[in-house]
């Protein structure tokens, strides 16, 4: 039971290190890049000896779009921290929020049906859907080279099933889980699925692709609306 215990915390904080490393090298990469830029083009026009109108006008123009690109990250990093809309709108307006922002989206076909009264469900279990979706998603963006992915939410009896089906690249599921130096993406979707009692699985065909399913039963929360 102690080593037990120890064994998680450490991983939990191994976890918690992993995303803080990652939201640090983005935040660098993203922001300061583009604030560095933003700073060089002022400066150029602080000590330009630019007389021309039109040459100045390009410049702040040039500078303004550095100014929105950066906006732009802000607001990618606060959702993906925690999107507001999850808990002012709920899942289905959330996940499709995610879905317009996913990163190679350009040669990705993505479907979205969900049944509407997941909205309903305790707002802990609406977490742990948009966590699986993000993490299922980001994964078949990444890894598959899909060129479809359909999202399904569906109530079957008195549980949500929600799948994640791609046409991608297929993978051995069984020697990630199994990997010595192990990922935390595959093992966090299943980590979160059964912390609320809930099933998950991943199956992966060579030809037709991979299928997150998580099922959870549906206990009904404060509804949002
Ligand atoms: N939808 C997918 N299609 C193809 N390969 C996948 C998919 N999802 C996961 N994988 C494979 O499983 C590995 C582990 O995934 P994950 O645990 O999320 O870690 P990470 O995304 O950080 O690599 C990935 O590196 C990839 O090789
Ligand atoms: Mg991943």
């Amino acid at each position: 039971m102690h080593k037990k215990l120890r064994h998680l915390t450490h991983q939990i904080l191994t976890t918690q290190e992993e995303e803080r490393k990652k939201i640090s090298r983005e935040l660098h990469d993203e922001v300061v890049q583009t604030l560095v830029g933003i700073n060089v083009e002022l400066s150029s026009l602080m000590h330009g000896n630019t007389s021309e109108v039109e040459h100045l006008k390009e410049k702040i123009a040039r500078t303004q779009r550095l100014v929105e690109d950066s906006v732009d990250s802000v607001h990618r990093f606060a959702r993906d921290l925690r999107p507001a809309v999850l808990d002012d709108l709920g899942l289905i307006p959330a996940l499709h929020a995610f879905c317009k922002s996913l990163p190679a989206r350009k040669n990705l076909k993505i479907h979205l049906t969900a049944f509407s009264g997941v909205e309903k469900l305790e707002s802990d279990r609406r977490i742990v859907l948009y966590r699986v979706a993000q993490e299922a998603l980001t994964n078949v963006a990444r890894h598959a080279r899909a060129t479809t992915v359909k999202i399904s939410i569906l109530k079957i009896g008195d549980k949500l099933r929600m799948e994640i089906r791609d046409n991608g690249k297929a993978f051995s599921v069984r020697k990630i889980l199994h990997a010595k130096s192990k990922r935390l993406g595959l093992v966090g979707m299943k980590e979160r699925v059964e912390m609320v009692d809930g099933s998950f699985t991943i199956e992966s065909t060579p030809g037709k692709g991979t299928v997150v399913r998580a099922e959870i039963p549906f206990i009904a929360g404060k509804s949002i609306k």
